[in-house]
């Protein structure tokens, strides 16, 4: 009889929306009809989104692929021999591992993921899971928080703020309860590393969780997920459960003598939900609205305790370095931007997907090498960096390094990693009125600047797009954005301005009247 055969094929949320569940529907039917005998693995996305559904066969402890695949496919895949690993099909990609896109990349907080069946304890265990608690729970809540502080691990959520120091000020504030908060609102545009995580890797959280918990002293965590991850939801909760039951996080994690115990909660719909303090707000049962600062959620966060604000991959980065030591982490990286960064390349791109690599890399690397420039074939015009509140980068600024301080000197952010292409059809005049109408709807009211100030931004450039006093509304546009970026209360408000300042310095070409243009497509009389 043959041997049972490995087969692989995704079940996160991307790739069963282009079809992974029915090529696994369709691979288990033909192998019957066959005879043959495989074992089926859902694993998570190796987020090589372009390929998707990407198949992988295991032959000889190799994994092979093929990408994408259809259920049509699946038949002449049999007849190809891909249960064997064999080329002579055009899905056929070779050693998944020998994929460029993939084999450039620094795996490290990603390591697991694609490559694991995400809910079992035991193939976590197998790639190296758990490690970093099992040292953590040997020391002392300072000796966690120094790992993490020496690592230069800084907040992968946007405001890039070194997460050591955080944790620091939770442990060093006194009190008798304290929380550990992750935050997987991830609203940003383009982005989807966070879901990839907990929907492939969902072990990795708690276990960096976890850690949190016993750095600081807090014995009870939330994750805040956003209600539109509907299967990362499910996942992480099954994830909990199962880690309770293993002796992971309860009453007495790993059979020591502290505790954590953690639970996932659905967030409430709106991008301001992701701010730190509107988050906590919301956990609170409230309305998701603005806490003026200080006091830092650090000192004083949910239910006035002090707590810890992470986002996911700042926590999920946590493992690997307390498994494998500080200086392992530091070492990759470059300034003051260390270890690596979970780019997600979207738009319109022509291989869009996500890649981890060390910081330091170019910006054009990543656009062409890894993402093959533009879907359309067209050059790119734009890229937007860091979400809905980043701004666009000129391809003059492709040669810019990917590090935090290399951005900000030209008024961009890498934020959460998301990198929205645009090719030169883009009308980069209504980028900047969409920035502003974004604003203007999730303001969430509390100071003046964001919430009457984007609403006046979208008028004003409507009045600078049909030619109405250009000039005057041009420089009244560059005064209502600083206006915002001084006088707002969160970020929101106070970066709003910053993809419109953008397009004002390096596309203002885009940000004129077009009557020419616009009366030949009938726009205007
Ligand atoms: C409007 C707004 C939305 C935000 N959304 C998110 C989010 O979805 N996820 C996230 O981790 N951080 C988000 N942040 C940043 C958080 O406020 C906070 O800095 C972060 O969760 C801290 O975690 P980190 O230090 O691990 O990055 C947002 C900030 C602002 C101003
Ligand atoms: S900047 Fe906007 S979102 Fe932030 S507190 Fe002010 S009104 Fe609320």
């Amino acid at each position: 009889m043959a041997s049972v055969t490995k087969v692989f094929v995704p079940s996160d949320t991307t790739a069963r929306s282009v079809g992974a569940d029915g090529v696994a529907a369709a691979i288990s039917a033909e192998a019957e009809r066959r005879g043959r005998q495989i074992e089926l693995i859902r694993n998570g996305s190796r987020g090589l989104y372009w390929l998707e559904p990407l198949v992988e066969v295991e032959v000889d402890g190799v994994r092979k692929a093929y990408g994408p695949v259809r259920p049509a496919d699946v038949e002449s895949l049999f007849e190809a021999g891909f249960l064997d690993g064999r080329r002579d099909h055009p899905s056929a990609l070779g050693d998944t591992e020998s994929i460029p896109y993939l084999a450039k990349q620094d795996r490290l907080t990603f390591a697991r993921v694609g490559l694991i069946d995400p809910l079992s304890i035991e193939d976590y265990r197998a790639h190296g899971g758990f490690r970093g608690l099992e040292n953590a729970v040997k020391l002392s809540g300072r000796e966690i928080v120094d790992i993490v502080t020496e690592s230069g691990l800084r907040g992968r959520g946007g405001a890039a703020f070194p997460t050591g120091i955080k944790w620091n000020t939770v442990l060093n504030t006194e009190a008798a309860r304290k929380y550990v908060v992750c935050n997987a609102d991830e609203g940003d545009s383009g982005t989807f590393a966070d879901r990839m995580i907990m929907e492939s890797d969902p072990y990795v959280l708690i276990e960096g969780m976890t850690i949190a918990g016993l750095a600081v002293g807090a014995t009870q965590g939330y994750v805040y997920i956003r209600f539109e991850y509907p299967q990362a939801i499910r996942t992480m909760r099954e994830a909990i459960e199962r880690a309770t039951a293993a002796g992971y996080l309860g009453d007495r994690v790993l059979g020591s003598d502290r505790a954590f115990h953690l639970e996932v909660r659905e967030a409430a719909g709106a991008y301001i939900c992701g701010e730190e303090t509107s988050l906590l707000e919301s956990l609170e049962g409230k309305r998701g609205i603005i806490r003026f600062r200080p006091p830092l959620p650090a000192v004083k966060g949910l239910f006035g305790a002090p707590t810890i604000v992470n986002n996911v991959i700042s926590l999920a980065t946590v493992p690997i370095i307390l498994d494998k030591g500080a200086a392992f982490y530091k070492d990759f990286g470059t300034g003051r931007s260390r270890g690596t960064l979970t780019v997600q390349l979207a738009g319109n791109v022509k291989q869009g997907g996500l890649v981890e690599i060390a910081f330091g890399h170019s910006l054009r690397e990543l656009l062409y090498d890894f993402g093959g420039g533009t879907a359309t074939g067209r050059p790119i015009r734009a890229v937007q960096a860091g979400g809905p509140l980043g701004a666009y980068v000129h391809p003059s600024k492709f040669d810019t390094a990917l590090d935090y301080e290399a951005f900000a000197q030209f008024g961009a952010m890498i934020g959460h990693g998301g990198l929205v292409v645009f090719d030169d059809t883009v009308d980069l005049g209504q980028q900047a009125r969409f920035a502003m109408e974004f604003c203007a709807i999730e303001s969430c009211g509390k100071c003046t600047p964001c919430r009457i100030g984007a609403v006046r931004g979208v008028e004003v450039i409507d009045r600078i797009l049909a030619g109405e006093n250009e000039a005057a509304n041009l420089a009244l546009l560059r005064e209502l954005c600083d206006t915002m970026v001084v006088g707002s209360l969160c970020a929101l408000g106070g970066m709003a301005p910053f993809p419109v300042m953008s397009i004002l310095d390096h596309f203002p070409e885009d940000l004129r009247a077009r009557k020419e243009e616009r009366r030949a497509v009938g726009e205007v009389a």
